[in-house]
């Protein structure tokens, strides 16, 4: 892509942005990329090339070997733990100065967006850093602090202290429903937008690769940025192509121009 182009389209976006009474953001794994953070659907490095869904991110993956899943995660902590917000997430938390509680949905489960100074954030899959009774035993969800927990690491996943059972992170599996009080939040806040921010997601996951498509019906302008193509491309009325910690920060240099 010609930068000229890229320029007039961030204009143009901006232009857009500036002129907004309601935007909404929607987040997926490629704004964490640059933060160290794997997305799930690049074709080389991400998690989905390089492990099996089906053996580590459902109920049932969990429950026929507990230990590998949390093992797994385990591994998924060390990065997230470790990482920082980059230049697309800092952007992020700087538009929500123009816009003050500006609703930022994510499908991701790090705190990225929190550590940049967003804060309102949906979190529609969950939290990585946390964990919960695997049947909630105590209430939906029923939260565990593990560091409070004795167990024997080499057998798996710590119990739970209410009712004995496997403790399990705090994250949405498939063929799991998402946490109801976000997903309404989310969907109320994508219908009320008139501009949605969609930055690095592919959009093949639902119900989150919906919320665009709700938004635009009821009225709102969709700009995306990701350095690719996605599901969302062809609803998207501006797409902005390169990596979030490049074009966000250009996007809100571009606002105040
Ligand atoms: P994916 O891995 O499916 O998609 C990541 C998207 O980020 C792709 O469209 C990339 O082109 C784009 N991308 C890569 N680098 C980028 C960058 N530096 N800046 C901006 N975009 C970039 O991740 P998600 O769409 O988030 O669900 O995946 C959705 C859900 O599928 C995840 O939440 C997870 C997964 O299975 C669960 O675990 C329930």
């Amino acid at each position: 892509m010609h930068d000229d182009t890229q320029a007039a389209r961030i204009q143009q976006a901006a232009e857009r942005l500036r002129n907004s009474h309601k935007p909404v953001v929607l987040t997926g794994a490629g704004v964490s990329k640059e933060s160290g953070v794997p997305t799930f659907r690049d074709a080389v490095d991400g998690l989905w090339a390089q492990y099996d869904p089906s053996q580590l991110a459902t109920p049932t993956a969990f429950m026929n070997n507990p230990k590998l899943v949390w093992d797994w995660y385990e591994y998924r902590r060390s990065l997230t733990s470790t990482a920082s917000p980059n230049l697309g997430h800092r952007a992020l938390a700087d538009l929500e100065r123009r816009f003050p509680h500006l609703p930022l949905i994510t499908q991701n489960v790090d705190d990225l967006h929190e550590q940049a100074g967003s804060t309102n954030v949906i979190h529609l899959h969950g939290n990585i850093a946390q964990n919960k009774c695997f049947f909630n035993c105590q209430g939906d969800p029923t939260l565990i602090d593990v560091s409070t927990v004795v167990w024997d690491k080499e057998n798996g996943p710590p119990t739970c202290p209410h009712c004995g059972r496997w403790v399990r992170p705090n994250v949405v599996w498939f063929g799991e429903i998402l946490p109801a009080d976000q997903l309404q939040a989310a969907t109320i806040a994508s219908r009320q937008a008139d501009i949605m921010l969609v930055v690095g997601t592919s959009g093949l996951v639902t119900p989150a690769a919906s919320l665009p498509g709700i938004a635009r019906s009821a009225g709102a302008f969709i700009i995306e940025i990701n350095p690719d193509y996605s599901a969302i491309t062809r609803i998207a009325d501006i797409k902005l192509d390169g990596p979030s910690g490049e074009i966000m920060p250009r996007l809100l240099a571009a606002l105040d121009t």
